[in-house]
């Protein structure tokens, strides 16, 4: 079988020829559909970030965003023919607390691999094999969009933990931002836009019309936020302070702006990972203030899990395909893979097919 593998020594993205995997007890093998390329993917295969090959390997085995089919259950319970989304983490123990508690996605550094990522061969090749345990049943009348369940989890992780820090008191939101128009960010404002939750959407972008990101923005109903024009700093005098905020930018000086763009018992989330170490003047006695004084709540999100995929899955069988066939702009096969890989702003999401 193919399979898109990293060499670490270059670092090198290429397609290689492997066996294809034999289940284990109590594993079973799923055929590949489609993959997703995200940021975090990009990243990896520029040598920037993750990329930790598995133990005794020499080669990574990329993507994290998957949809395939359950081939051969191998005598465990779930049906073959049943079409999956894998989720990303593996514990290192399996009797670790967060592998016990099936709450992996909130387990300290060095405690588990993400599969594609680090340390445990990912889903970018013909056939993988998994535990029934970490897949999620893909709505039937979605299967060639189920690769977005694994990013939609994340907004799902956001959102839940976002409900949960106000439950406490009658939290009445309105209004959301989403900072950054990349794959991630206008997936979450799709969500957004069609979920109950929020009246009105923002979406904030660095691009001129015309713009593929922009259109799409307009087209799901959200405003598109030029931070040219208003920086995040700006937003709240030009627009409305709003209720949440839900950032995928990385960009290290948006986790404070964020706060800042909060009107009261407001949440933002931050899921970009800046590289490195910045350095900002900051006011922080206003920033400390305007947290304690406004009740408002910063929290990181990383990686999610069964529920979040479910949210997600529910999510994905009930959003209009059109919504999600124009975030589609590019299918690739195998050896197209440099193209799918590659960004541009005529880019929304990449995936690679295994079904040309
Ligand atoms: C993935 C998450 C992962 C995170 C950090 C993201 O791209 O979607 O599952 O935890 O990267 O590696
Ligand atoms: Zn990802």
């Amino acid at each position: 079988m193919q399979s898109v593998a990293l060499y670490p020594d270059g670092p090198e993205l290429c397609v290689i020829e492997k066996e294809r995997p034999s289940p284990e007890d109590g594993e079973v093998l799923i055929r590949a559909f489609r993959v997703g390329i995200d940021g975090s993917d990009r990243r990896i295969a520029a040598g920037e970030i993750g990329g930790d090959v598995p133990d005794g390997e020499d080669h990574l085995i990329m993507g994290h965003e998957a949809v395939g089919v359950v081939e051969d259950a191998n005598g465990t319970d779930i049906d073959e023919g049943t079409v999956v989304a894998p989720l990303v983490r593996r514990p290192v123990d399996e009797n670790s607390r967060f592998a016990a508690n099936k709450e992996l996605d909130m387990a300290p550094p060095g405690t588990f691999h993400e599969r594609g990522i680090m340390g445990a061969h990912g889903y970018l090749s013909e056939y993988f094999v998994s535990d029934p345990a970490y897949l999620v049943e893909v709505p039937e009348s979605r299967t060639e969009y189920g690769f977005f369940i694994e990013p939609a989890s994340i907004l799902e992780k956001s959102l839940a933990q976002t409900f949960t820090a106000r439950s406490a008191f009658d939290w009445q939101p309105e209004s959301a931002l989403v900072l950054g128009n990349g794959n991630l960010g206008l997936l979450a404002l799709a969500r957004l836009e069609t979920g109950e939750e929020f009246d009105r959407v923002y979406c904030l972008g660095r691009r001129d019309r015309p713009d593929r990101s922009i259109d799409f923005i307009e087209k799901v109903g959200g405003t598109y936020v030029d931070s040219r024009q208003t920086p995040v700093a700006a937003f709240t005098g030009d627009y409305e302070p709003v209720d949440y905020v839900f950032e995928t930018t990385g960009y290290p000086k948006h986790a404070i702006d964020a706060v800042h763009t909060l009107g009261p018992n407001g949440v933002a989330t931050v899921q970009g990972i800046p590289e490195g170490s910045t350095s900002f003047d900051i006011d922080c006695a206003t920033f400390h203030r305007e947290l304690v004084v406004n009740n408002k709540a910063l929290l990181g999100v990383v990686n999610s899990w069964r529920p979040h995929f479910d949210a997600a899955a529910e999510w994905l069988g009930e959003v209009p395909e059109s919504i999600l066939d124009t975030l589609v702009t590019g299918i690739y096969g195998l050896d197209e893979i440099e193209e799918a890989f590659a960004d541009s702003s005529e880019t929304l999401k990449s995936i690679v097919s295994f079904e040309q």
